[in-house]
């Protein structure tokens, strides 16, 4: 097939070389490199080889975005040509992403959380200097070096209100600022820091001296050095990995399923039946992915894992791999998360030169290795199938399911996608057995659990408690909400999740637990609101992220999600067409069609917390606090 590329746009010599920097030169006139002469002219190269690599499309444009600021058609038709890809397809995949920029704009650009959690730390302030100091969002003065736009949330809730820069140009990347000032702000849009200068704001407050006792998931963070191999291994690391390689993958198998582990990352889906699943089937290869895409509002777990004991999520997904016969890995890491990617390529490298990773590792005939895929700012992409499409260089849109995963995953073979908690859980049922595990928590949430706290809490921060805590004594742990002022609702598992009330602290936070209250773990988000808080704003901002991050695939979500925000907005205006509830009635019937035919979870939950806020708040019927 020929390439019909965009007529008269070449790439600069800049954007040529940020692309060969991330595919490598070109190897003939057929990808975009010099056309040989005479006999060599005639053998084609490129072509379906080069296509057979679209899965480094994301790769190519991040190359571009990071080196110039921008993607102009000319650096597209570049990546096409390296690639085989039909421009009209690649332009498709650059304008899914919220951090890819098909327009020219300036090389810095501060992406300035304005959602829920940040919102009650002062976003809207930070907001609204900004606009002062950089103007409109978006809209740069002409000759500016920066720009700044509204962003869903950064994963940085602990520390709000957060702030990511976007810094483009060789030798400067991203960097994450919180709590971010807007002289902070400012200050930083001129001398650019490195993605690893942190904030000093600690993000596991039980890490802290005097640290909590029994920490499992969270017992390297504080303590070891996140970017030492050998400072892992004299902290228990790579102790798994020899225990996984003596009893062989059944032995692995049979003690995670002995475990009763359940995902981490939202479905709660047994991960030893999802294991056992791909390791029976006899299509080969198996792909391993790790699903750090955490983009739910309120959640920062993954992050702090990542950028604090990034060789356990390396190690855990070395067992994962033995288990299920898969020799190619690929962690697909939320884009805006510069610190957690810098820490875990890293540790990859470190990995790979002592024989942790690659065709033998610890001299035991083990193959596996991983790769980092770096997401570009899009909710739907932590989405399994959604994810999939990502890594192979389509627009992340879900794809229907059945075909499951185990069965038609990554390059349409059998996948085990895990969430990086539910991964760092297996180090610990290796070591202890699978049965020791499930001796902690419930009958049915066995082990630890991270929760997100975050909000109004007066020690915001990531906390580990064994399954069956109370949310009372969560918030208790997190010093109780800040101010000592009365608490008005929480907001439990994220923007999918669901609102509770006071009244309702006492639940235990098990799956079981919360779905007795029709409420849901969801990725553990728990976050406080106290009475000063307009809930109106933050349901109508919940509403807003779901129609934002609707991939508009189907139409249930795709119109759903904007006929919920639009009927949201006439409740907070006190203009109802009818009355408020006919208003409630109608979202009502807009969420049972969204849950009823959207293909994926987005639309599934994506009235759940309006619902309930509706419900128990009565936040529009003027019967509520707000
Ligand atoms: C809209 C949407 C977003 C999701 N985002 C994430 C995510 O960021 N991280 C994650 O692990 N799972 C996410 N999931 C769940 C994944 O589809 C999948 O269930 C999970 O990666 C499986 O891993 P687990 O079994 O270890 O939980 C999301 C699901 C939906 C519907
Ligand atoms: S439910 Fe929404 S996000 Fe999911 S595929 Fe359909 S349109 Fe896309
Ligand atoms: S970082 Fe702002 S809400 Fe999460």
């Amino acid at each position: 097939m020929d390439l019909h590329l965009i007529p008269g746009a070449t790439p600069t010599a800049e954007e040529r070389a940020a692309v060969d920097a991330a595919l490598g030169p070109p190897e003939s006139g057929w990808d975009g490199g010099t056309r040989r002469s005479g006999r060599e002219a005639q053998v084609a190269r490129g072509g379906m080889d080069a296509a057979r690599r679209r899965d480094l499309l994301l790769p190519a444009l991040h190359a571009i975005q990071g080196r110039v600021g921008w993607i102009s058609e000319g650096s597209l038709n570049y990546v096409c040509q390296r690639l085989s890809v039909p421009p009209a397809e690649a332009y498709g995949v650059a304008a899914f992403y919220a951090m890819f920029s098909l327009e020219p704009r300036p090389k810095t650009v501060v992406h300035v959380c304005d959602d829920i959690a940040c919102r009650v730390s002062g976003a809207l302030d930070l907001c609204r200097e900004m606009e002062k100091r950089l103007g409109p969002p978006g809209e740069a003065k002409k000759g500016a070096s920066a720009t700044w736009l509204r962003s869903p949330c950064l994963g940085q809730c602990e520390r709000a209100p957060a702030v990511m820069f976007q810094s483009a140009g060789e030798g400067r990347g991203d960097w994450s600022l919180a709590p971010a000032t807007a002289a902070d702000v400012t200050a930083g849009i001129d001398t650019p820091r490195a993605a690893s200068a942190h904030s000093g704001v600690p993000s596991a407050p039980q890490t802290l001296a005097p640290r909590a006792p029994g920490l499992r998931l969270l017992r390297r963070v504080g303590v070891a050095d996140p970017e030492s191999l050998d400072d892992y291994r004299a902290h228990g690391g790579y102790a798994a990995l020899r225990r996984a390689l003596a009893i062989g993958p059944e032995g692995i198998l049979r003690e995670v399923l002995d475990s009763k582990l359940v995902g981490r990352g939202g479905a709660a889906f047994p991960t030893g039946r999802k294991w056992e699943a791909v390791a029976r089937q006899p299509v080969r290869p198996h792909y391993l992915v790790c699903n750090a895409d955490e983009s739910e509002p309120g959640t920062f777990k993954d992050r702090v894992l990542m950028e604090e004991d990034p060789f356990a999520v390396l190690e855990s997904m070395t067992v994962a791999a033995h288990a299920t016969a898969c020799e190619r890995g690929f962690i697909y890491v939320r884009g805006e998360y510069p610190l957690a990617i810098e820490r875990l390529q890293g540790a990859i490298e470190q990995a790979r030169t002592r024989g942790f990773l690659g065709d033998d590792i610890l001299g035991e005939g083990l193959r596996f290795d991983v790769e980092i895929r770096r997401g570009a700012g899009a909710y739907i992409c932590g989405e399994e199938t959604a994810l999939f499409n990502s890594i192979e260089g389509h627009r992340g849109e879900p794809r229907n399911k059945p075909p499951f995963p185990v069965q038609v995953g990554l390059f349409g073979k059998p996948t085990a996608i895990n969430n990086v908690e539910t991964l760092v859980n297996v180090l610990d049922i290796v070591l202890e057995g699978g049965p020791a595990f499930a001796a902690v928590g419930s009958d049915q949430s066995t082990g630890p659990k991270l929760f997100c706290v975050s909000g109004c809490a007066t020690r915001p921060g990531l906390y580990e408690v064994p399954f069956g805590a109370t949310l009372h004594q969560l918030i208790d742990l997190a010093g109780g909400v800040r101010g000592g002022r009365p608490l008005q609702a929480i907001l439990l598992g994220g923007a999918a999740g669901v609102f509770v009330t006071p009244a309702e602290i006492e639940v235990p936070l098990t799956f079981e637990g919360t779905r007795a209250i029709g409420a849901t773990l969801g990725s553990g988000v728990v976050m406080l609101f106290d009475d000063t808080v307009d809930l109106q704003d933050t349901v109508l901002r919940i509403a807003t992220f779901f129609r934002d991050e609707s991939c508009g695939q189907c139409v249930p979500c795709r119109v759903g999600t904007v006929r919920q925000e639009e009927a949201l907005h006439r409740l907070a205006a006190k203009r109802p067409l009818g009355s408020a509830a006919q208003e409630a009635l109608l979202i009502d019937e807009v969420a049972q069609a969204m849950r009823d035919a959207s293909i994926c979870g987005l639309g599934q939950t994506a009235a759940g917390a309006v619902q309930s806020a509706l419900r128990k708040l009565h936040l529009f019927d003027g019967k509520g606090s707000a």
